[in-house]
């Protein structure tokens, strides 16, 4: 049993051997993963919607506890779309004091992991006194060495791009170099994600096959994984079960198989 999971898994179940046949060498350096299926998860039960996103929330739980146990270097959540205030005021309502409350009350288990805490997307869009507990969050574990969660909140990709490229462009003026010399690098260091390794392994719950304006650039030699689980009954069994299915890709990265190369 690895030893950050003796106590917390019973030796005899199908997660245990699940477990141990994840190869700990390869593990993926970052997961990122869009949380999706809460409403559909609540309708099927004949409840709101928002009690979806309240089930979401201990599978938010598992998949910290289960990647900080991993020692996974980034893990990356789409909580909330630019796309995401279209829906019912109600429910963007009950969304946001959700998230807020969420953010204060897991504030020590995140401390207790040693989760680097960090808010990605156009924050200052959010209401006043969410974008308070982001910052209570963000300075309270800036010192943690562990994870770097990022929640995405508030978030597109594309206006993410949009940002990093006017940015970019002011920075290269600024040098006195021309734009003929912008370059990828540019472009990524002034990315919400700057500092984190590319997204290894892309989670989507409740089996769409979209991205929906999610981490555009960090993606792109991503391998996918898509489940038909409804987000809030995705646990623990099942991000070992993305990994086993990760571990089996062969990444070509635009080359040929390994064994090719030879
Ligand atoms: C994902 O669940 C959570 C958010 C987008 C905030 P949804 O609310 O999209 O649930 P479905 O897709 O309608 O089932
Ligand atoms: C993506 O889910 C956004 C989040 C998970 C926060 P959506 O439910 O908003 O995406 P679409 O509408 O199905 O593309
Ligand atoms: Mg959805």
């Amino acid at each position: 049993m690895h030893p950050n999971f003796e106590g917390k898994i019973d030796p005899r179940t199908r997660e245990a051997k699940l477990l141990a046949s994840i190869d700990l060498k390869r593990l993926p350096r970052h997961i990122a993963v869009i949380m999706d299926g809460n409403g559909r998860w609540a309708k099927m039960r004949g409840r709101p919607r928002i009690f979806g996103h309240r089930a979401g929330a201990e599978s938010v739980r598992s998949i910290l506890d289960t990647c900080t146990r991993l020692e996974i270097e980034a893990v990356t959540l789409y909580a909330f779309s630019t796309e995401n205030w279209k829906r019912p005021r109600s429910e963007v309502s009950g969304l946001m004091s959700m998230l807020k409350k969420y953010i204060r009350s897991e504030l020590r288990e995140v401390k207790a992991h040693n989760i680097r805490f960090q808010a990605i997307g156009n924050i200052s869009g959010l209401a006043a006194d969410v974008q308070k507990e982001i910052q209570w969050a963000t300075e309270q574990t800036a010192g943690n060495s562990g994870t770097v969660l990022s929640v995405a909140l508030n978030y597109g990709g594309r206006l993410e791009l949009v940002e990093a490229a006017k940015n970019a462009a002011a920075q290269l003026v600024a040098s006195g170099r021309g734009l003929d010399q912008l370059s990828e690098e540019d472009i990524e260091r002034n990315l919400y994600t700057k500092g984190l390794p590319d997204v290894d392994l892309l989670i989507r719950t409740s089996g769409e096959m979209r991205i929906s304006n999610f981490l555009l650039w960090q993606i792109a030699y991503s391998e996918i994984y898509v489940t038909p689980t409804l987000f809030p009954d995705f646990r623990r069994s099942e991000i070992f079960e993305a990994i086993i299915d990760f571990q089996k890709r062969d990444r070509r990265y635009g080359g040929l198989k390994e064994a090719a190369n030879k």
